[in-house]
């Protein structure tokens, strides 16, 4: 099939590129002509494993053209996703749908004949109505059919998630738009995963459910593992405890950092403004909200206590400040208000991370990147293991730091305290 991603951002090049990995000729649109060019010079602009790869694969076959023009894209192609941006408003908790309505409205314009159109991008509930709405001369001619398909690609592991995904969520009333959409996931739901059709203000609805579990889980295991600090208890062993129960499960349930990154802050704030809008009291989720920003605090507090309020002169290290392994996105990063503060108190903050320097902290006086771990632990006072990426797993530190006292700070919870304090090293984690 012919297929149109309009935006060439995380979701719409990573499912592009998959697409036209499983046989289709996929057209990535974006405004951005540097972008546009730098991925026709085969450059990827974000960090994903396999995502070159792949990419080159298809684009030395032809199968995937990237392009400012979105009129002969749109009209080459059988099925349109929009994949724009829906960032958090300024101000305030709702997501920004202008870049979709500007694609709608763009769209209006260029087509002719019978299209898919699908939002990909997470999009509030009732937001494929307003494309409708925009696009109802079209409808009135069967000339489209406005289509909910969101995405569930964890970053770092998105080819794997595209491929074997747990579900595949079709949201749609019309039966033609239905059958078109199964054929072309065919590949993939054929490797056991579900294809579920549902209603589009239904397929919405469940990425922005989804999401907002998942960081209930979270929120839920984080706040446990503060009371388990306090009852000397390991949280490791409650989550692995409760995650045996077949109900529960296990994944989601590791306690650390606030979570962050570009999907459940946003979409857990997106979706209180539409409970707000439908006046409905969705009690539960801010909750789960406010925890996380307090998570922020009290994890900064945590610093001060394992300091013993010294900071004067004190070397701090980060290892690892991204939100999660294998990303270079800096979003919503618990690291990003962690070293706000410490920069503040005038220590000397140095920071390593496999996906290199972040701009983030350019204007800080007091924080300085290191390209490897060696330099970045060298004489430290105090580690902070702040992202599990795999290179931090295996550290030796009295070789790394080559002095006598210094201290750990584990928010991952990657290594085991009792080998820790066999070993002598002063170690603190989360929850335990
Ligand atoms: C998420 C969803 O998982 C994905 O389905 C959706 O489409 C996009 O948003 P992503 O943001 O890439 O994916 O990362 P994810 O692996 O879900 O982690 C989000 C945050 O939660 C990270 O900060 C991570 O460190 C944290 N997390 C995750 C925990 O603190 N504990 C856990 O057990 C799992």
């Amino acid at each position: 099939m012919k297929l149109c991603m309009i935006g060439t951002g995380y979701v719409g090049l990573v499912s592009g590129v998959c697409f036209s990995d499983i046989g289709n000729v996929v057209y990535c649109v974006d405004k951005d002509k540097n972008k546009i060019e730098a991925l026709n010079n085969g450059k990827v602009p974000i960090y994903e494993p396999g995502l070159e790869e792949i990419l080159k694969r298809n684009y030395k076959k032809k199968r995937l053209i990237f392009t400012t023009n979105l009129k002969e894209a749109v009209t080459k192609s059988d099925i349109i996703f929009i994949c724009v941006g829906t960032p958090t408003k300024k101000n305030s908790n709702s997501a920004d749908l202008k870049h979709v309505y500007t694609v709608a409205k763009e769209l209006k314009k260029i087509i002719k004949k019978y299209k898919i159109v699908i939002t990909k991008s997470t999009v509030p509930v009732t937001t494929g109505d307003k494309i409708e709405n925009i696009l109802s001369k079209l409808k009135k001619k069967k000339l489209v059919d406005i289509v909910s398909n969101p995405e569930f690609l964890r970053e770092g592991e998105a080819i794997r998630d595209f491929i074997y995904p747990d579900r595949v969520i079709i949201g749609t009333e019309s039966n033609k738009a239905n059958k078109i959409l199964k054929s072309l996931y065919l590949p993939i739901i054929k490797k056991m995963s579900r294809y579920f059709r549902t209603s589009r203000r239904g397929a919405e609805m469940i990425k922005y459910a989804s999401n907002a579990f998942l960081a209930t889980k979270i929120s839920f295991i984080n706040e446990l593992a503060n009371l388990s600090e306090k009852t000397n208890v390991d949280i490791k062993d409650i989550s692995f405890g409760m995650g045996l129960d077949q109900r529960i499960g296990d994944r989601f349930l590791r306690a650390g950092p606030a979570y962050g990154g570009s999907c459940f802050p946003k979409d857990t704030r997106a979706l209180l403004d539409t409970g707000k809008k439908f006046k409905t009291d969705l009690s539960i989720i801010k909750t789960v909200v406010n925890s996380n920003n307090k998570r922020k605090i009290l994890l900064t507090k945590k610093i001060d206590k394992i300091l013993n309020n010294n900071f004067a002169n004190k070397i701090i290290t980060f290892l690892g400040v991204t939100f999660k392994p294998n990303t270079d996105d800096m979003r919503e990063a618990s690291s990003i208000p962690m070293i706000k503060y410490l920069n503040k108190k005038k220590c000397k903050i140095r920071y390593y991370d496999p996906s290199g320097k972040k701009k983030e902290f350019f204007n800080y006086k007091n924080v300085k990147y290191y390209n490897n771990i060696s330099s970045a632990c060298f004489k430290t006072d105090l580690i902070i293991l702040h992202t599990e990426w795999n290179e931090f797993k295996l550290l030796n530190f009295k070789k790394l730091v080559k002095k006598d006292s210094f201290l750990i700070y584990d928010l991952r919870n990657i290594y085991s305290p009792s080998k820790m304090k066999k070993n002598k090293l002063r170690y603190f984690g989360v929850g335990r």
